[in-house]
């Protein structure tokens, strides 16, 4: 492996101290507007920017995509951020919001963490070796039945503007699960299926940013990933995951 995870989670960690700096004082927080329904903060900009001088000190030798500053020259080796997933949470006191860092060499993820501060949880993996959160392995749910599962999705902030905007789909699944839940941090939600709390997450019109170290650490817990179709991959527009043992029930309400 060319990182070493301890030196991954130190990094994050001090990142995550950053955020949690800011969250504290919520009343002075500068928040702005990408687009209608897309806030960035500057608890955003402030991470991202730690996180890139920090990740390119430690390892010089990889590139660097932030959601906020966008991509250098090396894209093949490249670390691939978010430096607050779930930011109109964060601004609004929630505390489901958190950092997420992947490793891609050649296409390939090969090492990731999330890490939610506000709720004292670190979630990462290793390409081959598993993935753990705070420390302990964690694996996927044992739920066989769809209609007993608890599954979870976003709507993207773009939903005005798109023909398919998950909303039908929302309520056709709804209709045959038992537990429906949008926490609004799609790192965390997938990270959600790893640890066996939810059976399944789908969401469309994310970047892979969004979703690249949540991804990893889900297809190292056993988790299945793949697009609308079944597809196995990493799809930020159409992206399901699940326990693999409902993958077969909820595909054809997709
Ligand atoms: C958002 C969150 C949300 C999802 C949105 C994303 P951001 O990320 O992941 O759950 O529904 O589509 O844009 O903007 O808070 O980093
Ligand atoms: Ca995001
Ligand atoms: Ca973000």
């Amino acid at each position: 492996m060319c990182i070493s995870l301890a030196v991954l989670e130190k990094v994050v960690r001090e990142a995550g101290t950053i955020a949690l700096t800011h969250f504290k004082n919520l009343k002075d927080l500068e928040v702005s507007k990408k687009s209608p329904r897309d806030f960035v903060t500057e608890a955003d900009v402030a991470v991202e920017a730690f996180l890139k001088e920090a990740l390119a000190r430690e390892y010089p030798q990889f590139g660097f995509w932030g959601e906020e500053s966008g991509k250098t020259e090396n894209q093949s080796s490249r670390w691939v951020v978010d430096p607050i997933d779930g930011t109109h949470s964060f601004s609004r006191g929630q505390y489901f919001w958190a950092l997420s860092v992947a490793l891609e060499i050649d296409g390939e993820l090969v090492a990731g963490a999330v890490y939610a501060p506000a709720l004292g949880d670190y979630y990462c993996a290793e390409k081959g070796k598993g993935a753990w959160k705070n420390g302990q392995p964690i694996t996927v749910s044992s739920e066989t039945d769809l209609g007993a599962a608890m599954v979870c999705t976003g709507f993207a902030c773009l939903r005005n503007y798109l023909e398919q905007n998950n909303l039908e789909r929302f309520c056709r699944i709804a209709r045959v699960t038992t537990g429906q839940r949008r926490f609004g941090c799609a790192a965390m939600d997938v990270c959600l299926v790893a640890d066996g709390q939810i059976d399944a997450f789908w969401e469309q019109e994310l970047n892979l940013y969004d979703i690249a170290a949540g991804a990893l650490i889900a297809k190292e817990a056993g988790a299945t990933v793949t697009d609308f179709q079944g597809n196995a991959g990493v799809f930020p527009k159409q992206i399901l995951v699940t326990n693999g043992k409902i993958l077969d029930q909820i595909l054809p309400l997709m």
